[in-house]
């Protein structure tokens, strides 16, 4: 239950071999793809590679939370996944809503944060009200914060955050001129999130499929070739070796980037 005190001594040494020599996302972003391609190559149906993801869901979550990294962000389903099967998408709808019945309490006792991201007036209500009670009572946590993006598209949430400015421009509480990056990032669903450093897509496939379009803009994207079933902890930290190593330049060029210090080292220096 207490994922702090559970964890094997090997896992615990990477973990902080990991912490003091990496400069860590404050945000990750996962497009958790590929449940069905590993489901047929391992001669199973879909259905048996959606189940086999939770599992993926449970190591992530644990680790990225036992690592200290404050944002974690699941694009478990997307605007578009509507249009598959309607089998498909029971199979899909039925998981999360054992997902959410079974893992709140464990979320809840680790000091998780549960938030949503996406047109959740479209998932079925007995999911929105799970969904609603999950982030009430994990309202008040202080650690890692998940948000599961479902029924999400970016686009959906860019037009939605227009539509809201258009309408306080007409009740005139802004006008058009105050409308500045920082503003419409606050009509984003994504608001209370800080912009993803790291956007990690399993299975190959090399697009963010309407993922946290504007707020991906400076990103560092790292595609994994295993698909979501078979994506654990230890992949996740190849994965953050592997940001840590990359220049972020943000348009300047390298000479004008000051030494960064690993985050944690940082905290070590305030402190003295
Ligand atoms: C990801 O796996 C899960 C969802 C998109 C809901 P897929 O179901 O997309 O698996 P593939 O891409 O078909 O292998
Ligand atoms: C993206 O995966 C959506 C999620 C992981 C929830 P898809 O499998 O739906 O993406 P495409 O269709 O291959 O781009
Ligand atoms: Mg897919």
């Amino acid at each position: 239950m207490n994922w702090y005190s559970e964890q094997e001594f090997s896992d615990l040494k990477k973990q902080q071999e990991i912490l003091a020599k990496c400069r860590m996302p404050k945000h990750i972003g996962i497009i958790m793809d590929g449940n069905g391609r590993w489901a047929i190559e391992h001669g199973l149906t879909r259905t048996e590679g959606h189940k086999q993801g939770i599992e993926s869901v449970r190591d992530i979550v644990k680790a990225t939370a036992q690592l200290g990294i404050p944002y974690l962000t699941l694009y478990a389903f997307s605007l578009e996944n509507w249009k598959r099967p309607s089998s498909e998408v029971g199979v899909l709808m039925n998981l999360l809503e054992y997902y959410l019945k079974k893992e709140i309490k464990e979320l809840n006792a680790n000091n998780v944060r549960l938030l949503s991201i996406g047109k959740i007036s479209s998932l079925p209500k007995k999911i929105q009200r799970l969904l609603f009670d999950a982030i009430e009572l994990t309202s008040k946590n202080t650690g890692l914060t998940l948000t599961l993006a479902l029924s999400y598209s970016g686009r959906w949430d860019i037009v939605r955050a227009v539509q809201m400015i258009a309408h306080d421009i007409r009740r005139g509480n802004i006008s058009p001129e105050d409308i500045t990056e920082e503003v419409f990032s606050s009509y984003l669903q994504t608001a209370p999130l800080p912009d993803p450093d790291l956007i990690i897509r399993t299975s190959g496939e090399m697009r963010l499929s309407n993922f946290l379009l504007w707020e991906s803009a400076y990103s560092e994207i790292y595609i994994s070739n295993k698909y979501w079933p078979e994506f654990r902890r230890e992949d996740l930290y190849t994965a953050i070796i592997d940001y840590s190593g990359r220049e972020r330049r943000f348009g300047r060029i390298s000479s004008q980037l000051k030494q960064e210090i690993p985050n944690h080292l940082e905290k070590v220096k305030t402190e003295k």
